[in-house]
């Protein structure tokens, strides 16, 4: 049986191509003549859209309605593969949105700590475009969807290159490697202190569900020595496997996720502390992946129905980024088969098209 797809061609593929290196002088749209070098057009960061969340009281009524409303649903399962996580309370169930301007909107169990889990690819994916160059990251990555599990082992042998995306297992464990430094505790300082950037306060590690997790990760192991012999790894694999799981036992509450995920829809300024994390051209590099990889094999569905970039996590964690508006957070342990929040989608789904959020939403003009 064939498993890796045959070649359009023989000789070796080309890579996509990239404006920054193919841009040339636009040429003449009428009868004047233009010069033969004109100056090039000025960039678009004045004409990025921009918009802004309706008034405090509005989103509240909203959120307070969802969290009433999706409390009531019972579907799921909480996940038990990481036996830490199978002690979750499958009722506890918060909201949390933050405005670009750092105003907060909560309902429900909006300060229950947990830990991150795959919330943290993302975040980490920025910090590792911040670190090395997002080409550099794209290049040593891969940033298409795989459509397949976060677990996919299948996933990185079927690229043929051992490719994934930074928003699966195998992306994650070998952004991971790439974090500067030439130590185990040099990258995790790198890390750690990146993530509390991110939340604007300095965030630890939950013990319990590292170590429950350290003590059954045979699988991401497994992933972590596949890539490094493909070439895909840049740091020892059990290493840099641990470094991933501390990373994902990161204790935040959806307050925290709801600003980091601000962060990423604030041109990587955080909002309330204004610290600049990452550079916006990282951000939308961030947020294009997670459009097509965060909910894995579901990603389609979600896009379909909220039309924003979202993350999920085992734990029940979930965020939404609305680009130039702010982020959205919520935590509600029971999951789909495909490990995704049941309570977080359908608040993502309800507040998108409630709050107006659709990237992909229009109106005519008068
Ligand atoms: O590597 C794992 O399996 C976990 N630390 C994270 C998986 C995860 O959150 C998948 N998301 N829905």
């Amino acid at each position: 049986m064939q498993t890796t797809p045959r070649p359009l061609t023989s000789r070796s593929r080309a890579a996509s191509p990239r404006l920054a290196e193919s841009v040339s002088p636009p040429s003449p749209l009428s009868t004047y003549q233009t010069p033969v070098n004109p100056a090039p057009p000025p960039t678009n960061s004045d004409w990025v859209s921009t918009g802004h969340l309706p008034t405090q009281s509005v989103v509240q009524q909203l959120v307070d309605w969802a969290h009433q409303r999706f409390a009531a649903v019972g579907d799921g399962e909480v996940a038990d593969y990481i036996p830490a996580l199978a002690a979750a309370n499958p009722d506890h169930f918060g909201i949390c949105i933050a405005a670009s301007d750092g105003q907060l909107v909560a309902a429900g169990q909006s300060e229950q700590p947990f830990s991150i889990q795959s919330i943290s690819k993302p975040f980490l994916f920025a910090l590792i475009c911040q670190a090395i160059g997002e080409d550099a990251a794209k290049e040593k990555l891969g940033v298409n969807s795989t459509g397949l599990p976060f677990n996919s082992v299948l996933a990185v042998e079927r690229s043929g290159e051992g490719l994934s995306n930074p928003m699966v297992n195998a992306g994650a464990i070998a952004a991971t490697s790439l974090a500067p430094g030439d130590s185990a505790e040099a990258k995790w300082a790198f890390i750690e202190a990146g993530f509390s950037r991110f939340a604007g306060r300095p965030l630890e590690i939950d013990a319990t569900v590292y170590a429950s997790e350290r003590a059954t990760n045979q699988s991401n192991v497994g992933i972590a020595n596949l890539l490094s012999a493909q070439e895909r790894l840049w740091f020892d694999p059990e290493i840099s496997t641990d470094l991933y799981t501390r990373q994902c036992s990161l204790s935040i509450t959806t307050r925290d996720l709801a600003l980091m995920a601000a962060t990423l829809g604030n041109g990587g300024r955080q909002p309330v502390s204004g610290v600049q994390v990452v550079d916006p051209v990282i951000c939308q590099h961030v947020l294009a992946v997670m459009v097509t990889a965060g909910l894995y094999e579901t990603s389609g569905d979600w896009l379909y129905d909220t039309g924003l970039p979202g993350k999920s996590g085992v734990s029940g964690g979930m965020i939404t980024v609305i680009p130039g508006k702010g982020g959205l957070a919520t935590f509600s342990p029971p999951l789909d088969d495909a490990g995704n929040s049941v309570r977080g989608q359908l608040t993502a789904q309800f507040l998108s098209e409630r709050l107006g959020l659709n990237l992909f939403a229009s109106r005519p003009a008068v």
